[in-house]
């Protein structure tokens, strides 16, 4: 097997370009008179932000263990997958391999890139193909891995031990997608950083941070690796006022706890009332804070749904006769519970 070499991965002209180096680049701390970068002088908003995320980043840090210089906060984590393809893929020349039914922006900012991509889908379990995979990884032109765990739409982790697998035979990188992780109660990816040199773990407040809104992501990985995802990314990438927000989540640790298992019984009730539904065929066992369930005519249901302003995802085109449902608050799970009902 060939050996994972940083520099051979790296698109050549994002290892050669000087990136943008930006006022707050050069002066470091909060007092000062600044007539550096054009601001208004006014205002409360009138300063750029901290482009490399300071606070946020070392209460990240506290918070994992990890040092900052490990962390890299995005606009959400779909900057960080953009970044991926941009800092990894040459456009036109090389590819990605992906696992569908997955998460959509893979292939999406595949195709804005320009990168071919590879697809194996998931075994009808949805777990990974690793006798198919195992046929591609020697692939040149092949960079980035990715792999979405738990998995959306599917809801379920992906097994650790295929997951190792391709981190120890493969010599491009591994990008885990854990944004449903902190539902899944198991060991996140990030502590294995140190043993991999090839992985990327990215996770994301939109979920179990109930911060969607606030667009921030999160990519764990060697400095070495980090590096470039700052090289390249647009200077002030996370507002002030999101990473304010971001810290604040992270210091309401009982409102986190306290939701999250609200979410987790709320699924389980969810679960069991679906499932006495007669419309309802089965229900795939999710990790996360949503569950794809397979109904009789996933396809009327769902525009039955809308209809009563009932919002779900209509996942029929990627697995049969599904529609993916998150787990709301009690009252919304109950709401669509009684339009099911209403239905039969
Ligand atoms: C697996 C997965 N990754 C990433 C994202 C994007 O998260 P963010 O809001 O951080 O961009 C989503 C959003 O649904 C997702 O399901």
């Amino acid at each position: 097997m060939k050996q994972f070499v940083l520099q051979n991965i790296i698109r050549k002209n994002i290892l050669s370009m000087n990136p943008y180096s930006c006022a707050r680049d050069e002066f470091k701390g909060s007092e000062g008179v600044f007539l550096d970068a054009n601001e208004n002088p006014f205002g409360n908003l009138n300063r750029y932000p901290d482009p490399y995320q300071t606070e946020l980043k070392q209460a990240l840090g506290s918070l994992n263990n990890i040092d900052t210089s490990k962390i890299f906060v995005g606009n959400g984590s779909d900057e960080v997958i953009d970044l991926t393809f941009r800092i990894f893929c040459n456009p036109g020349k090389d590819k990605a391999l992906l696992f569908p039914p997955t998460y959509g922006m893979y292939a999406v900012c595949a195709e804005i890139n320009e990168v071919e991509t590879l697809e194996i889908p998931l075994t009808p379990d949805f777990q990974l193909n690793i006798p198919k995979i195992e046929t591609v990884l020697n692939d040149d032109l092949l960079k980035v891995i990715f792999i979405c765990s738990p998995n959306n739409p599917t809801g379920n982790l992906i097994k650790r031990e295929d997951i190792e697998f391709i981190l120890n035979n493969f010599a491009g990188l591994v990008f885990v997608d854990e944004a449903y992780i902190d539902f899944a109660g198991t060991k996140s990816w990030i502590n294995e950083i140190a043993k991999y040199p090839n992985l990327i773990v990215s996770q994301t407040f939109s979920k179990s941070r109930a911060l969607a809104a606030a667009r921030i992501g999160i990519a764990y990985s060697r400095p070495e690796i980090i590096l470039f995802y700052n090289k390249i990314k647009y200077p002030y990438n996370v507002s002030k006022l999101n990473q304010q927000a971001g810290l604040e989540a992270l210091t309401a640790v009982d409102d986190f706890t306290q939701r999250k298992n609200t979410i987790l019984d709320e699924k389980e009730k969810l679960k069991a009332k679906l499932n006495r539904l007669s419309c309802v065929t089965g229900i795939y066992p999710s990790d996360a804070n949503f569950l794809l369930v397979e109904f009789t005519d996933a396809n009327k249901i769902y525009s039955e749904l809308i209809a009563r302003k009932i919002i779900t995802r209509n996942r029929s085109s990627v697995v049969n006769s599904c529609i993916r449902i998150t787990v709301g608050t009690p009252e919304e799970n109950n709401i669509l519970i009684n339009a099911l009902l209403e239905l039969l």
